[in-house]
């Protein structure tokens, strides 16, 4: 399944793989490798190169930091929209959120949402608590913003999207209170994207997280990493989280047989919980460190 197919199994289509495995634990599925050489034009195009076999061959002659950085983002997988699996934005909205203010005495409320692509996930959790203000004020909210991907972390931190991006998920009324038109794209609110902090950050050599998330997202991240290397996202995930976080994952994606340190969350269907904490409910201050 993980295999690039015969056809491009050796060469060149190897190298890049390669490449993309060891700078992000993302290993090329069957139907991306096909996609591999439309994926790569761009690239191609800008460097100069005639094809991909003249590409790899100068990956593996000299070291162009520039170069390896384009061929990583252009085979990334940025796929994202807005309020991507609905009913999972309602559960945060309706019981999650409701659930951690009840909770947090110091009135902060923490998310990182870590593989974020283009930001569509932070700016979708940064429309729901805006169009619930009311109910945050005198809250103090942060919402973190993490992707390896350069190029998806800078289009993210601009707020702009394409009359195609806001037309997958995005409600109108939501587009007309928050975005105001930008040619023939849509920009996000100077006050929706003063709400997220984006950064570029790989989850195998993470600097940017700190102390811990009461909310945790990595969606739609994890379905093409070694089990090894999902091992090593969960223990970061761990590291960021206290005893009450939730932690949210992509509808294919589970921790079940894959991590020590959560669990399916016993009330927020297809959410995580951490292993061995109090009875959720309990009552209570959450505790969380740094
Ligand atoms: C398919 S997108 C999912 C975006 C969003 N979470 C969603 O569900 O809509 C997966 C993202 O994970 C990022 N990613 C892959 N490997 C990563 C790594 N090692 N560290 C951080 N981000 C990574 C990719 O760049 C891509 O933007």
């Amino acid at each position: 399944m993980a295999l690039p197919p015969a056809r491009i199994a050796s060469g060149a289509a190897r190298i890049l793989s390669g490449l993309l495995e060891s700078r992000t634990g993302q290993v090329l599925s069957e139907g991306r490798a096909w996609r591999m050489e439309t994926a790569l034009k761009p690239v191609l195009r800008d460097h100069g190169f005639k094809d991909i076999d003249e590409l790899a061959g100068k990956l593996v002659r000299s070291r162009d930091p520039r170069l390896d950085e384009d061929v990583v983002n252009a085979l990334l997988n940025n796929e994202s929209s807005f309020f991507r699996d609905l009913q999972m934005f309602d559960m945060i909205h309706r019981q999650i959120l409701p659930r951690i203010q009840a909770e947090r005495d110091d009135r902060t409320l923490r998310i990182w949402s870590a593989g974020c692509s283009t930001g569509q996930e932070a700016y979708s959790l940064a429309i729901r608590l805006s169009n619930d203000l009311a109910r945050w004020s005198g809250w103090r909210i942060e919402i973190l913003a993490t992707d390896i991907s350069t190029s998806a972390i800078d289009q993210a931190k601009t707020g702009i999207f394409t009359q195609m991006d806001v037309q997958r998920g995005l409600p109108i009324g939501d587009l007309i209170k928050w975005f105001e038109p930008a040619g023939d794209d849509w920009r996000a609110s100077p006050d929706l994207r003063r709400m997220i902090d984006f950064r570029q950050d790989n989850l195998f050599d993470s600097h940017v997280p700190h102390g811990q998330y009461d909310l945790l997202l990595c969606r739609n991240v994890l379905l093409y990493f070694s089990p090894e290397r999902r091992q090593e996202v969960f223990n970061l995930l761990a590291r960021h989280s206290h005893e009450r976080s939730i932690l949210m994952l992509g509808a294919g994606e589970t921790v079940i047989g894959q991590s020590e340190d959560f669990m399916p969350h016993p009330e927020f269907r297809g959410s995580y919980a951490r292993k061995g904490t109090m009875p959720v409910g309990a009552g209570g201050p959450m505790r969380r460190t740094g």
